[in-house]
């Protein structure tokens, strides 16, 4: 059998498949199925209270799991998805409290991945309706962006049935960009590489850059943090790791951990050396930001997050 036929069906029986998407890998279960959710949240060490984004195979089932739904929002999912972005919309009766976790809304995302779209395609076969997926790291850690990523991570978490779908290097690397569609207009909860210009420019609408106060995992002020002491744009010593644009010279002595020369790059690679650097059992890593709007304000949002902050 096809393994990703045979993936639709693990989840189907209340497996958990971890599968590629575009941004980062995710740890999926059957949105529907509290047993095999709730094995998430022990499998990633999370909170329950913390929401999981349903994955869905195309926008034509937001209807199934929001019940309004803003025009600004069907006007997003045309434009960007697949892709990396993630709808917050009122909740419809199958986005349960074990999803949602407990709160009136429900994540949707359409993910832009070979793999993870026959996943769905195939489970919907099934009758499954959506798959509920975090990022497949234990809580608070660096997201994966390969299958071995997930393995060192969650394999010993994981149970015979459970399966892992290599699909390759994520080609975005970091997490979706997180969006608000419950007011007359979208609010950013985690940026990402669908930009706030891009946003306006589908919607027509100006962003409301207020703050919000949902729980967002994300949004805690430590996350996504190697074992490794990061430090933002200081001067590197010998022995540390460094990652800088590749138009900065690696400091004497330092480990080059990354030279991304576009901000892309810098997304793409950023997750896979914060793991190398644990690999390597460096101490301390350099980060020098990327400057900028677009991709780079994500980008230096997640590295504030994995970095000291005392
Ligand atoms: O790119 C991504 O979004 C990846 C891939 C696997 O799709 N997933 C991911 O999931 O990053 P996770 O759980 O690590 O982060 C998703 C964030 C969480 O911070 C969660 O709190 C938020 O989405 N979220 C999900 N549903 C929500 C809701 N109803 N209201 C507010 N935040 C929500
Ligand atoms: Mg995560």
């Amino acid at each position: 059998m096809n393994e990703i036929v045979a993936s639709a069906k693990a989840l189907h029986a209340g497996q958990l498949v971890a599968f590629p998407t575009e941004t980062v890998y995710g740890l999926g279960a059957d949105a529907e199925n509290e047993k095999a959710v709730a094995r998430i949240y022990e499998a990633k060490g999370r909170p329950a209270d913390h929401p999981l984004i349903v994955h869905i195979a195309s926008k034509d089932q937001i209807s199934e799991w929001a019940t309004t739904v803003p025009k600004y929002a069907v006007e997003l999912a045309d434009t960007y998805w697949p892709g990396p972005m993630t709808l917050i919309l009122e909740r419809s009766q199958i986005a349960k409290d074990f999803v949602t976790g407990g709160q009136d809304s429900v994540g949707l995302r359409v993910p832009n991945h070979p793999v993870a779209l026959e996943l769905l395609q195939e489970f919907m076969k099934l009758g499954g309706r959506g798959v509920a997926a975090p990022s497949a790291n234990r809580f608070g850690k660096v997201s994966p962006t390969t299958a071995k990523a997930v393995q060192d991570e969650l394999g010993s978490y994981l149970e015979p049935g459970d399966v892992i779908l290599d699909g390759g290097n994520s080609d975005v690397g970091i997490e979706s960009t997180i969006i608000d569609c419950r007011a007359a207009s979208p609010k950013v909860l985690r940026p990402g590489a669908i930009t706030v210009e891009m946003i306006e420019q589908a919607t027509g609408l100006t962003l409301d850059k207020s703050g919000s106060n949902l729980r967002v995992s994300g949004a805690l002020e430590s996350h996504y943090a190697p074992a490794a002491r990061v430090v933002l744009d200081a001067q590197a010593l010998p022995g540390d790791g460094f990652i800088a644009m590749s138009n900065v010279e690696s400091p004497e002595g330092v480990i080059r951990l990354a030279s991304p020369a576009s901000l892309d790059e810098y997304a793409k690679v950023l997750y896979r050396s914060l793991r190398e650097a644990d690999e390597r059992s460096i101490i301390r890593v350099v980060v020098w930001q990327p400057t900028g709007d677009g991709l780079a304000i994500a980008i230096r949002d997640r590295l504030r997050r994995a970095s000291d902050k005392s």
